[in-house]
């Protein structure tokens, strides 16, 4: 592959992702398309080198504007979600624009273009929650918000498109990334941000042991990439962290190495639907030679360092859209 385009890729695991590809790909041309919505942000880019890199602002259900940008692209990943439960809750408009018509306008426009490949990256959200055991990639989907509902739903039609048309589509589904640049709404650079402020840490009452399986931002883009180049077009992959832990686990560690205590933990009402446990089995990644390397500890460790180093980052996205969002969601947490 000589040039690819990232769609999303100004966002958290987008933006890993071109990073790791341009480390490791010493001849790679990548072209980011982005929407910049409040989740996107060139920050995140502004390491990475010009020369080997296009952005273009744009919109994935917008069919002319991909085309232009996919000409010429020997495989086309897609980042580009509305990406946070909660929103999507709040009401589900962009979310069934971006990762259903979206996805829609990306297998047809790799149709058109006859592009190599068409990677999905999608969510183990799509299977809903799992009492026991591990879901694997032929398990019955359940997703339960709208948020996942949504991916599952751009899952099944860029799928369709591989049975359909022959098109190359390949399917990641990835558990709860967790690592630098993540926009503060998530959990985890939600509580490190607060709790450094000494803001409360709003956990949901009833959520507090319900369980995530965390994989590392890198590993999660070294695992698409694997896909990517060595995955059978048409087949789904799940990419696992092999780290579940509970919330009220993840919180204390926050606590723990903020240097702050548990009065700073807020109960507030739980999500609705709020999916108790999150397991995916990875077996059939770790046949392509994939596995996750990053330490829990460390890997969580390193994140809440990056945070506390980097308030020029979040700072200004936490006193922009993000102050509105916060008060529709939590109200007044005190
Ligand atoms: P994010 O919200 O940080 O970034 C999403 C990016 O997509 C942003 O840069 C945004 O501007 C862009 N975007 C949104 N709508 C667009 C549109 N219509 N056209 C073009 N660009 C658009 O999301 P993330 O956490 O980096 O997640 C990336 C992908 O990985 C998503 O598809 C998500 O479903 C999936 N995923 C996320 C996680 C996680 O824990 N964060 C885990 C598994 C899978
Ligand atoms: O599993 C993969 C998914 O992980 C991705 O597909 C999504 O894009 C990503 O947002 C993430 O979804 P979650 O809903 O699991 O992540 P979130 O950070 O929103 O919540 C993680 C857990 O923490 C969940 O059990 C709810 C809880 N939580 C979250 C927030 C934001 C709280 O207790 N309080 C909070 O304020």
């Amino acid at each position: 592959m000589k040039k690819i385009m990232v769609t999303g890729g100004a966002g958290f695991i987008g933006s890993a992702f071109v990073r790791w590809e341009l480390a490791q790909h010493p001849d790679l041309h990548i072209v980011t398309f982005d929407k910049l919505t409040y989740a996107g942000n060139l920050d995140n880019l502004k390491d990475v080198d010009p020369a080997r890199h296009t952005f273009i602002q744009g919109d994935i259900a917008d069919r002319e504007a991909v085309l232009a940008a996919a000409e010429g692209c020997d495989a086309i990943v897609n980042f580009a979600a509305e990406s946070h439960v909660d929103r999507s809750i709040l009401g589900a408009d962009e979310f069934l624009e971006t990762n259903v018509r979206g996805v829609y306008n990306l297998a047809e426009s790799a149709k058109t273009l006859g592009t190599a490949r068409l990677l999905l990256v999608s969510t183990d959200e799509v299977y809903g929650s799992i009492e026991s055991g591990s879901f694997s990639e032929t398990d019955r989907l359940n997703p339960r918000n709208p948020y996942s509902a949504a991916k599952a739903g751009g899952d099944m039609i860029g799928l369709s498109y591989f049975s359909t048309f022959g098109l190359p589509v390949l399917v990641t589904r990835g558990s709860n990334t967790y690592g630098p640049y993540q926009y503060p709404e998530k959990v985890l650079p939600l509580f490190v941000t607060n709790a450094v402020d000494d803001e409360p840490l709003p956990l949901y009452q009833g959520g507090e042991h319900n369980v995530r399986d965390w994989l590392y931002v890198d590993d999660h883009a070294r695992g698409i990439d694997c896909v990517l180049r060595l995955g059978t077009p048409g087949e789904i992959y799940n990419l696992a962290g092999g780290n579940e832990r509970e919330n009220i686990t993840l919180t204390r560690r926050i606590l723990e190495l903020t240097g702050k205590d548990e009065s700073l933990i807020k109960l507030v009402p739980d999500r609705p639907g709020h999916d108790r446990r999150y397991s995916i089995d990875a077996t059939k990644a770790h046949a392509l030679g994939w596995k996750p390397e990053m330490d829990w500890n460390e890997g969580v460790a390193q994140t809440v360092r990056w945070y506390q180093d980097n308030e020029w980052w979040w700072r200004k996205i936490k006193s922009g859209e993000f102050r509105a969002y916060y008060a529709r969601q939590y109200g007044t947490v005190k």
